[in-house]
């Protein structure tokens, strides 16, 4: 099938990333954002597909306002479950294949000693999560419901039609990421840097030490889906960059390469921040699936380093 590639959440982190990467190597790329594409109103991707009759949308539009999400959860569940749906149906109806970027918190964070692998069951512990299984629960059943290719039930690389992208025809793929950083907006790299010029002189940085995680830079990840489009079968996906951190750690690299290491951290866990939504402690997805298909994101150090040196994210 011929046709551009569409990105939902076009202005946002992954989709501007997305946005670049299908720029050089994947043909035309077209962004939809607000106010023509609305997780408000269900009907918006039905309109644009109609429109501009892509071969793939890659959905990474969601609500990720993971504390907004647990104080409204209806709304939440609305934006990143029912609407996501509506796009599926939509998508398979006009056989476009659909790429919906999904995350690490439909696990519990429970597990230890390795990342979640993609045939680890989903047991979300907080809203967003639940709201974003949702949705990937209702884009596979859409595509089933349609018969046309999509991700089985033995998860993994996928029982569809035809390995090599969407050419087989219309399919799903689920792509969950964790921990993004990069360009736009207030990063976790900027939050902390921002943090540190609150900090009166002297005091420490408070770092939580038992959140573990996977932290990605999301032009890497840009880059990896549209490698993966091109390449795999369609199927459930981890992708993030390798190697794990603490926040303490993350934050500790932050420093030192913005601040020449002040101020110093003071370990804090997890239950000493209050927040609406409880994080899952262990956010660490294993990417060996997509690594087998040729498809590897460096380790996040050297993701870091490399954002760091053109980085907004500078002494802010
Ligand atoms: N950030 C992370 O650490 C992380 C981790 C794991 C998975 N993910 C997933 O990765 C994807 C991309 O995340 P991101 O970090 O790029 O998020 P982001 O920077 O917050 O961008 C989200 C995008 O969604 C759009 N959006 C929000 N509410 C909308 C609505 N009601 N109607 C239409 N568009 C709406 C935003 O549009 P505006 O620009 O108009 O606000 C924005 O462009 C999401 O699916 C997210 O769940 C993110």
């Amino acid at each position: 099938m011929d046709g551009p590639v569409a990105v939902t959440g076009a202005g946002g982190r992954l989709g501007r990333a997305l946005l670049e990467s299908l720029g050089g190597r994947a043909g035309p790329g077209i962004g939809w954002s607000r106010p023509g594409f609305d997780l408000d109103d269900p009907t918006s991707g039905e309109r644009l597909l109609e429109r501009d009759r892509p071969r793939v949308v890659i959905h990474a539009a969601a609500w990720t306002d993971v504390d907004g999400c647990a104080r409204d959860p209806e709304l939440a569940h609305k934006r990143n479950g029912a609407a996501v749906g509506a796009l599926a149906r939509a998508c398979a109806a006009r056989a476009a294949s659909l790429v919906l970027i999904s995350t690490n918190e439909v696990f519990d964070g429970q597990l230890r000693g390795r990342g979640y692998r993609e045939d680890d069951a989903a047991a979300p512990i907080n809203a967003y999560g639940a709201s974003k299984l949702a949705g990937e629960t209702a884009a596979r059943e859409a595509f089933r419901a349609a018969g046309v290719g999509g991700v089985g039930d033995a998860v993994g690389a996928g029982d569809a039609d035809g390995a090599g992208g969407a050419q087989g025809g219309a399919a799903l793929w689920i792509i969950r990421t964790a921990w993004l950083f990069g360009p736009p907006g207030a990063d976790f790299p900027a939050r902390i840097l921002a943090a540190a010029n609150r900090l009166p002189p002297g005091a420490l940085l408070p770092g939580v030490i038992d959140e573990v995680g996977s932290p990605t830079l999301s032009s890497d990840l840009a880059d990896a889906i549209v490698s993966l489009l091109a390449t795999a079968p369609p199927g459930i996906y981890h992708l993030v960059n390798g190697g794990m951190a603490s926040r303490y750690a993350w934050a500790e690299r932050v420093l030192a390469r913005f601040r020449g290491g002040r101020p110093g951290l003071q370990a804090v866990s997890r239950s000493q921040f209050q927040r609406a939504s409880e994080p899952p402690a262990w956010a660490v997805l294993d990417a060996s699936l997509a690594a087998s298909l040729g498809i590897h994101l460096r380790d996040w150090e050297a993701a870091f380093d490399a954002y760091a040196v053109g980085s907004g994210a500078s002494e802010q």
